[in-house]
């Protein structure tokens, strides 16, 4: 395999691992904040006890959310230096902002909350965890920043001296109206993920009988908090969608499998794209579908990717010379129907789940309760799909329009380092999610009412004075 390829795998494989527990520790970290303000407005104890036990579950992802992160960074610096000098004068100021300000927020008000609990009034334990909610979504807010500039540069000069990309204002950067369809699709995405993991765990305890009353508490707040978050996800994305149309033609026409120019306004519910002969082979379509998703009069003609190439490739002649600018059609077509599919489901899911606790007929329905716990897999599966239309349908650009994926591959890193790492980091990986997975199901298995008997014994106050 080429240095390229290579590198784009471990690209690939940090980012859909990484972005595995993002979207579960800030999804996590807002219900938990919602779980101890409904403890401190009701008073209720059962709120304390999930906030405790939801907490552990956050902390958990928290920790293999950062260690993931770091690698990403790292891959960054060893397989991408030509992007990291294109893009470095963009690139680094929200990433500094990030870890400066969001990511020194949420780490300090994680450690404050975890240690303080009957230390500090329960309203001010519950700041600490808003602040831990609000830092991670600001985080998520200036990675995006960068991510948005590489799909819709804005606000930025070529310097022809150093070819490098300079920003004009960072306010500019925050302006990208790329930015503010993406922030909100995912985050609203991760939110998603904390509240249907909650459901989904919830849903296996109750089918085992397991703390019936706090299962099912929690499980009906999960729901609420799904149901409304999927259908904002997918409110946000259906904008997107409109705005790809025009931003990113090519990527659109992919997830349509559009290989010709779309004139009677259908849409395509399944194909079987052959990629050899550029032609959209067996398809099922719904007719005027498309019109009515993009809210058009019904005479748009939307492109296809035959045409589409044609005009890019004339387009970047001379500058760029790229023979072809098709992306990967199949992934593309398939990943934003599992997406959206998922998305829908979830939020079908969520309100039977609603329905059906109503007078507790869900705790006798086992194979509900079966078909719910697995639900705690599909925003994870939504979510991946999410980034490989992003990403691949981005193609053959890493900042769209302006540097190619060719371009950017560090020229000093080798074939066999690369094939080293890419090894390294999989068994890594692999290693971390089974570590992660087995301690939330210990965790799980010992409850939210279980005493470790040698806690007495054991306990560390790191804030008791004797320890300063
Ligand atoms: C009808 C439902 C949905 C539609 C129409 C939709 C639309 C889109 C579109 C068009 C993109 C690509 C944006 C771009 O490249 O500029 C995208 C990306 C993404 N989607 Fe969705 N989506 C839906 C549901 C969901 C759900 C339910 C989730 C997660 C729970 C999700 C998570 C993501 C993520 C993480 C990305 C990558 C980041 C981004 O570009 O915003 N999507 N979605």
């Amino acid at each position: 395999m080429d240095i390229l390829t290579l590198a784009r795998i471990q690209f690939g494989m940090t980012t859909v691992f990484h972005f595995l527990f993002v979207p579960l520790s800030i999804g996590l970290g807002l219900a938990v904040a919602i779980m101890e303000t409904l403890y401190v407005i009701k008073k209720d104890e059962i709120y304390k006890d999930m906030t405790k036990f939801w907490g552990k579950i956050f902390l958990l992802s928290f920790a293999v959310g950062v260690v993931t992160g770091i690698i990403q960074e790292f891959q960054f610096g060893m397989n991408w230096s030509e992007y990291s000098r294109f893009m470095g004068d963009i690139f680094g100021a929200p990433l500094a902002v990030e870890a400066l300000l969001a990511f020194f927020l949420e780490s300090t008000f994680i450690g404050l909350w975890a240690f303080t609990w009957d230390k500090v009034k329960p309203r001010t334990h519950a700041i600490f965890m808003w602040l831990v909610a609000i830092g991670s979504a600001l985080s998520a807010l200036w990675i995006l920043a960068a991510n948005s500039f590489m799909q819709h540069p804005v606000s930025y000069t070529i310097n022809p001296e150093t070819n490098r990309a300079e920003m004009d204002s960072f306010f500019g950067l925050l302006q990208n109206p790329q930015l503010w369809l993406e922030f909100p699709h995912v985050i609203l995405g991760a939110f998603t993920t904390g509240a249907f993991v909650i459901v989904g765990i919830s849903a296996m305890n109750l089918r085992k009988k397991r703390n019936i009353e706090f299962n099912r508490k929690s499980m009906k707040l999960g729901a609420i908090l799904g149901t409304i978050f999927a259908i904002a996800t997918m409110g946000v994305g259906h904008q997107q969608m409109i705005a790809l149309a025009t931003d990113q033609p090519m990527k659109f026409a992919a997830m349509e499998a559009m290989y010709d120019d779309l004139e009677d306004g259908s849409w395509t519910a399944v194909a079987f794209p052959d990629t050899e002969n550029k032609d959209a082979g067996f398809e099922i379509k719904v007719p005027k579908l498309m019109s009515l998703l993009m809210g058009d009069d019904g005479n748009t003609t939307y492109k296809g990717m035959n045409t589409l190439d044609k005009e890019l490739v004339e387009k970047y002649k001379g500058e760029h010379d790229i023979a072809s600018f098709y992306v990967p059609v199949k992934t593309l077509f398939w990943s934003f129907r599992f997406m959206a599919g998922f998305g829908s489901v979830m939020a079908i899911v969520g309100l039977l789940v609603l329905f059906f606790l109503r007078n507790d007929k869900i705790m006798n329905m086992g194979w509900a309760l079966f078909g719910t716990s697995l639900m705690a897999l599909a925003p994870f599966i939504a979510n991946t799909s999410g980034w490989l239309i992003t990403e691949l349908g981005r193609f053959p650009w890493t900042v769209y329009g302006l540097f190619t994926i060719a371009d950017s591959v560090s020229p000093n890193v080798t074939a066999n380092q690369l094939l080293f790492s890419n090894i390294v980091y999989f068994l890594l990986f692999a290693l971390m999610g089974t570590v992660l997975v087995k301690m939330i199901l210990r965790e799980n298995k010992k409850g939210p009412y279980y005493v470790d008997p040698d806690a007495a014994n054991n306990e560390i106050d790191p804030l008791a004075k004797e320890e300063f």
